[in-house]
């Protein structure tokens, strides 16, 4: 458990905070809440002395106590300074070594690491002024939470939006001193990722609408947990986060050898890739010329990873731990609760990707747990809170066996 300071600042998505420091305290640690005043005037600080159990620190001036010292004892305190929301100014003034405040007098005393979750409008966001507070920021070790694209409270759209809270909160658990959270510490997980193409001609492929950033949230959750990561990713425009080895692979039998070679001392295998069911019968060496009337391509099946995975001997003792995800537009339960059976796999991940804000390209996931033992349907969420919810159960699952690996 660690004590982290939470700056809230003055932004609509003030209220935000209050879910921040609700996930922090979930996952065990202990918080202050230090509130600029102009954040006060968005949510009440009563709130978080309610949630916090704790005197809330509005002023620098507060009558009665050594207010004025107050920061400098707090400062060395804290394992963490997390601002979320955080402003355009107070980001001005932590790159300017202005402190006329408890919250930024706090940030100069402080030797912790410092995680700022930016929020304001677009066009702020993107004015050189704050880029190059940002990038003062960055050079001295300051770690940032991006802000989302989307609907900003002024009416824009862009980027600029708080980032979602659990997504705040695990960043913010990652930073903290590693030896607390490293509950999958010497357990080897490997997670696939992203879609995969499968080649038609040298120009045009068959492929999927899939992003890559359920699987790489697995893999970041993953490691943040202390195991060493395999990633096999697919091809994807979003960036992988951080793993001990990424493995880039094109299609579905390269992504078949890639698993099976990883698989042999893995503790659990996340099979979150959308992988191809079918692939040309073949690949023509040169590109395809069109020809008068349709044309027909003869496909064959790929082979199923997952399955494959599910009949290996080690199975028998349940390793290594199977994660399957279902992505349906029909029922999703019905059906991922029949791939759990067949596939002999111990957890399907099953989403409606006929949802607009869930599955394929976009940022937030709805899906619904199969395991042996039921069902548990979590609601809309970013996909690291969705990879939070999946590693509980994997930790759940591994924490059954020895390590596979015998690190
Ligand atoms: N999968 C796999 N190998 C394949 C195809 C899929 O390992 N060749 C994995 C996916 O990564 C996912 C799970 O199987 O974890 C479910 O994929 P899906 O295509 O939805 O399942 P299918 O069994 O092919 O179901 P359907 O009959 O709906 O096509």
């Amino acid at each position: 458990m660690s004590l982290i300071a939470l700056g809230v600042t003055g932004g609509i998505s003030a209220y935000k905070s209050v879910e921040i420091c609700r996930g922090l305290q979930k996952r065990g640690h202990d918080v202050v809440a230090v509130m600029t005043r102009s954040a006060t005037r968005f949510v009440g600080p009563l709130t978080f002395e309610a949630i916090t159990h704790r005197p809330v620190v509005t002023s620098q001036w507060t009558r009665g106590a050594n207010a004025s010292i107050e920061h400098i004892a707090l400062a060395s305190d804290i394992a963490l300074l997390l601002v979320a929301p955080c402003t355009a100014d107070v980001i001005g003034k932590f790159a300017h070594g202005i402190a006329d405040d408890f919250l930024s007098s706090m940030y100069l005393a402080t030797q912790a690491p410092v995680l700022l979750a930016p929020a304001m409008n677009v066009n702020m966001l993107a004015h050189p002024a704050v880029q190059q507070n940002l990038s003062t920021l960055a050079g001295r070790g300051v770690r940032f939470v991006d802000p989302d694209e989307g609907y900003l409270a002024c009416g824009w759209v862009g980027k600029g939006r708080l980032a979602e809270p659990e997504v705040v909160v695990a960043a913010a658990d990652a930073l903290l001193a590693p030896a607390d959270r490293a509950s999958l510490r010497g357990r080897h997980i490997v997670v696939t990722a992203g879609p995969t193409y499968e080649d038609l001609d040298p120009v045009r492929f068959l492929g999927n609408r899939s992003s890559g950033r359920m699987g790489f949230a697995v893999a970041a959750e993953a490691r943040s947990r202390g195991a060493r990561v395999t990633l096999v990713a697919g091809p994807t425009r979003v960036d992988p986060p951080v793993v001990d080895t990424l493995v880039r692979v094109r299609g579905a039998a390269e992504m078949h050898a890639a698993v099976m070679a990883a698989a042999g001392d893995a503790d659990a295998v996340v099979m979150a890739a959308a992988v191809a069911d079918y692939t040309p019968a073949q690949t023509a060496s040169g590109k395809i010329a069109k020809t008068p009337g349709p044309m027909t391509l003869t496909l064959e099946r790929t082979r199923d990873i997952l399955a494959d995975l599910g009949a290996l001997p080690s199975r028998a003792t349940g390793v290594p731990v199977l994660v399957g995800f279902a992505a349906e537009t029909g029922d999703p339960v019905a059906s991922g609760r029949a791939k759990l059976t067949r596939k002999r796999v111990d957890l399907i991940v099953a989403n409606d990707v006929s949802r607009p804000d869930a599955g394929f390209d976009v940022e937030t996931n709805a899906v619904t747990l199969i395991a042996a033992d039921g069902d548990t349907a979590l609601p809309l969420q970013a996909k690291r809170g969705v990879a939070v919810e999946v590693l509980d159960r994997v930790e759940a699952l591994v924490s059954r066996h020895p390590i596979a690996g015998g690190v």
